[in-house]
């Protein structure tokens, strides 16, 4: 039976410097392969809004579209821990994120939930701990605040809001997240969140020195055809998407990706 990967894990994996490797996954077909290849973290992501279901943003995913995807996942990963998102407007007071983050662990599988935000979201990430269920913070670019993907643009770029996301993110470890994604922020802001924070980061446009990186899915293998900086495309060279998929986690575990090319 192979071993499973825990937030005790990453932890671990923190303090020995080995790096988190993380995909997006929205179904079984593709979570069997993510899993196979020794993905370490498997994202049920709501950007399944944008990448599966055509719309601009993530805001009008619904906690059924996340339970489903989620259960879709969990059924067939074996090795990775699995995270999923709530939801846009799925955590607005403390009790409804409680009872919505127990739907995607009872019924989904998830063993952490997501969620954006800052110190502004503490109290809810409390909540969410105190009721025995771990927490993965989400700051810098946080797609759920747009309401069209036009203010999807780089984070943290003055010093003051480098600072202020400094404090976010010490804020929400504090309110008890075991670890944080990290998005589309300068390097240098990310390295100096990750050095100072005791819980794994994992980025995405965040620079090499997060402690994991994440990709959506679709994205790494071309197939949304978007051209961010921060992305590459996995597929290009490699013979099957297992192929992609296995150079991708070795890169990151190699730290060759990101490279200088990909960081703000
Ligand atoms: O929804 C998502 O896929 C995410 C990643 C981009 C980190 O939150």
């Amino acid at each position: 039976m192979t071993k499973k990967i825990t937030v005790n894990t990453l932890k671990e994996m923190k303090l020995a410097g080995e790096k988190i490797a993380s995909l997006t996954s929205y179904d079984a077909s593709f979570a069997k392969l993510q899993d196979e290849a020794g993905i370490d973290v498997l994202l049920v992501g709501d950007s399944l809004g944008m990448v599966l279901q055509g719309d601009k943003t993530t805001r009008n995913v619904t906690m059924n579209d996340m339970i489903y995807h989620t259960r879709l996942v969990n059924n067939v990963r074996q090795r990775a821990m699995l995270i999923s998102d709530m939801p846009y407007q799925s955590y607005t007071t403390a009790e409804q994120a409680v009872k919505n983050a127990k739907k995607l662990v009872n019924e989904g599988g998830a063993d952490l939930v997501k969620l954006e935000g800052g110190e502004e979201i503490s109290e809810i990430i409390t909540a969410i701990k105190n009721s025995g269920i771990p927490v993965c913070g989400h700051i810098g670019l946080t797609p759920q605040s747009f309401s069209t993907s036009d203010g999807f643009k780089v984070q943290a770029t003055t010093q003051e809001a480098a600072e202020k996301l400094k404090q976010d993110a010490l804020a929400i470890e504090a309110a008890g997240c075991d670890c944080m994604v990290i998005e589309c922020v300068p390097a240098e802001v990310a390295s100096d969140v990750t050095q100072t924070l005791d819980i794994p980061t994992i980025g995405i446009g965040a620079g090499v020195d997060c402690d994991g990186q994440v990709l959506v899915l679709h994205d790494m293998l071309g197939i949304t055809g978007k051209k961010f900086r921060f992305l590459k495309n996995f597929l290009e060279g490699n013979d099957s998407i297992a192929e992609a998929i296995k150079a991708y986690i070795s890169e990151v575990k190699n730290k060759s990706f990101p490279a200088a090319e990909h960081k703000f």
